[in-house]
C-alpha cells in the first residue's frame, strides 16, 4: 500500500496529481476534494467531448432539451433550418438562461429577465426597446452562442467546450463499433429516444457510477436470486439473464478500449445462452419479421450477436455516457458528493409495439422508480461516500486482477468479469486529462 498522503494543503499540480493514483490504487481525495472537483469541471468536463443527446429526442424542427456540459448549461435543439445545434443557455445580454424547461418545442426562446429572444437555430431576433441601443449594436453578433464542436456518430451526439480535441471517431476508438451493438439492433438501425426518462441522484462521486462488474453479485443478489428463479418463464427480455454472467467462474469478461471507454463484455456469455430471448422474440407479435430483418441486414454473424445482445453493449464512454441494458445513461456531476443520472429507455423505431414494450417493461423493472436496481446502486455509491470521510488511510484498493489481464493486438485490455479493468481504465484517463494536460486545461 503507498504511504499515507496528506493531500490537506496540496495545490494539485501534475505531479500532486499524480501521486493521487499510482496503479491498482487511488486516494480518497479523488472521491471527496472540492477542489479535485474544480478541475475535473475544467479539465474534463469544460474540455474534452461530452455526450449530449440522441438525434431522435429532437426529431422535429423546433425541439429541444435542456442539457448539461459540467457546469455549463447547454441547449441541444434542432432549429426551422432542421440542424441540430448546441448552444450555451444564456442570454447574450445579462446572462439568464433563456430556457429554463426541460424540454419542448418551439420557435423562440425568450429571455425572462429584458425579453431579448431568439429563434431556434441561436440568432437574436428581436430585442425590446431597440432604441436605447446605437447603430454600433449588431444582432448578428449577439445570438446564443454555439459549443465549439459537435459531432454526431451514427445519430449519438457530442460535443466539446474545447476546439482543441481530437476528432470525434478517434476518440471513440474501438467503443465505437461496441455502439453498434445497440444501433444495429434497431431494423434500419433506427432507435427512438422518445419514451421518457428515470433520473437518479445520490449523494456521492460522479466516478462510481456503472461499469463494474464485481458488485452484482452482493449489492444486487436479490435481484439475481430472482432472475434465477424466472429463467425459464419467459416472460421478459429478461430471458437474456437466464444464467448469471457474474459469477467467478464465468466466461464474461471486462475491456478497456482506451480514453476511459469500458466495457462489461457479456457477448459470450449471450450468445451461448441467447436461445430462450430468441424463441420469446419468435412468439412475440412482430417478432418473427424482427429476427428477418435483423439477416436482412447484416451478416449472420453479427445478427446472431445483435439478438443475443439485445441491444445492450454495457459500454461506458467517459466521462459521462453508459450503455447499459435497455437504456442510455448520461451522468451529470452535480458536486463532489453529488451527481444525477438519467436513464433514457430507448426503443427501436420499427419493431413492433409488443417488441417495444417488453423493452420498456425490462428497463422499468430493474432501473425504474419501482425497480429492484437502481435503488440498490444508489444505496451503496452513498455508503462509499460515507466511508470515504474515514480518510485516515486514504487509499482505495482498484488492483483486482491486474495480474491476470491481458493486451489484445490493438491495445484494448482485457480482464474477467469480476476484475476492475474497467476502475483502472477511467483512473487512467483521468489522470491523462488532469494530471498531464498543460495548466490551461486545453488538449
Ligand atoms: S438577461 Fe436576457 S434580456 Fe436581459
Ligand atoms: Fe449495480
Amino acid at each position: 500500500m503507498p504511504d499515507r498522503l496528506d493531500v490537506s494543503h496540496s495545490n494539485y499540480d501534475g505531479d500532486g496529481l499524480r501521486s493521487l493514483a499510482p496503479p491498482g490504487w487511488v486516494h480518497s481525495a479523488v472521491y471527496t476534494d472540492p477542489k479535485i472537483f474544480d478541475l475535473e469541471m475544467e479539465r474534463i468536463f469544460h474540455t474534452g467531448w461530452l455526450y449530449i443527446g440522441h438525434e431522435s429526442e429532437i426529431a422535429k424542427t423546433g425541439e429541444f432539451k435542456r442539457r448539461q456540459m459540467g457546469r455549463q448549461p447547454v441547449i441541444f435543439v434542432r432549429g426551422q433550418d432542421g440542424v441540430i445545434r448546441v448552444l450555451l443557455n444564456r442570454c447574450r445580454h445579462r446572462g439568464a438562461v433563456v430556457c429554463e424547461v426541460d424540454e419542448g418545442r418551439d420557435n423562440f426562446f425568450r429571455c425572462w429577465y429584458h425579453g431579448w429572444t431568439y429563434s431556434n437555430a441561436g440568432e437574436l431576433v428581436s430585442v425590446s426597446g431597440p432604441e436605447g441601443y446605437g447603430p454600433s449594436f449588431d444582432a448578428r453578433e449577439n445570438g446564443l452562442t454555439p459549443v465549439p464542436r459537435v459531432e454526431n456518430y451514427r445519430g449519438f451526439i457530442f460535443a466539446a467546450l474545447s476546439e482543441n480535441v481530437i476528432p470525434l471517431e478517434e476518440y471513440l476508438g474501438g467503443a465505437a463499433r461496441m455502439i453498434d451493438i445497440l444501433i444495429d439492433a434497431a431494423p434500419g438501425g433506427e432507435l427512438s429516444v422518445r419514451a421518457g426518462y428515470n433520473r437518479t441522484t445520490y449523494k456521492g462521486n460522479w466516478k462510481q457510477v456503472g461499469m463494474d462488474g464485481y458488485h452484482p453479485l452482493f449489492v444486487h443478489a436479490s435481484v439475481l436470486a430472482t432472475w434465477e428463479r424466472d429463467a425459464d418463464s419467459g416472460h421478459s427480455l429478461g430471458a437474456t439473464h437466464s444464467a448469471n454472467p457474474f459469477s467467478f467462474d464465468g466466461i464474461s469478461e471486462t475491456r478497456d478500449f482506451g480514453h476511459g471507454h469500458t466495457m462489461l463484455d457479456f457477448r459470450e456469455h449471450r450468445l451461448k445462452h441467447g436461445g430462450k430471448l430468441r424463441s420469446l422474440l419468435e412468439n412475440t407479435p412482430g417478432g418473427k419479421d424482427y429476427i428477418e430483418a435483423l439477416y436482412a441486414e447484416h451478416d449472420s454473424a453479427w445478427a446472431d450477436l445483435l439478438l443475443a445482445m439485445a441491444g445492450d453493449p454495457h459500454v461506458g464512454v467517459f466521462p459521462n455516457l453508459q450503455l447499459i441494458n435497455n437504456q442510455i445513461r448520461i451522468v451529470n456531476p452535480v458536486s463532489v458528493d453529488e451527481t444525477e443520472v438519467v436513464m433514457f429507455p430507448v426503443l427501436f423505431a420499427r419493431a413492433s409495439t409488443e417488441i417495444n414494450a417488453l423493452r420498456l417493461r425490462q428497463h422499468e423493472s430493474f432501473y425504474g422508480p419501482a425497480g429492484s436496481g437502481s435503488s440498490d446502486d444508489a444505496e451503496i455509491f452513498e455508503r462509499v461516500q460515507l466511508g470515504l470521510g474515514a480518510n485516515l488511510d486514504p487509499w482505495i484498493n482498484i488492483s483486482r486482477g491486474m495480474e491476470r489481464e491481458r493486451v489484445e493486438s490493438d491495445g484494448t485490455i482485457v480482464g474477467h468479469i469480476s476484475d476492475e479493468v474497467p476502475q483502472r481504465a477511467q483512473m487512467s484517463q483521468w489522470l491523462a486529462m488532469m494530471a498531464d494536460k498543460p495548466a490551461d486545461g486545453r488538449q
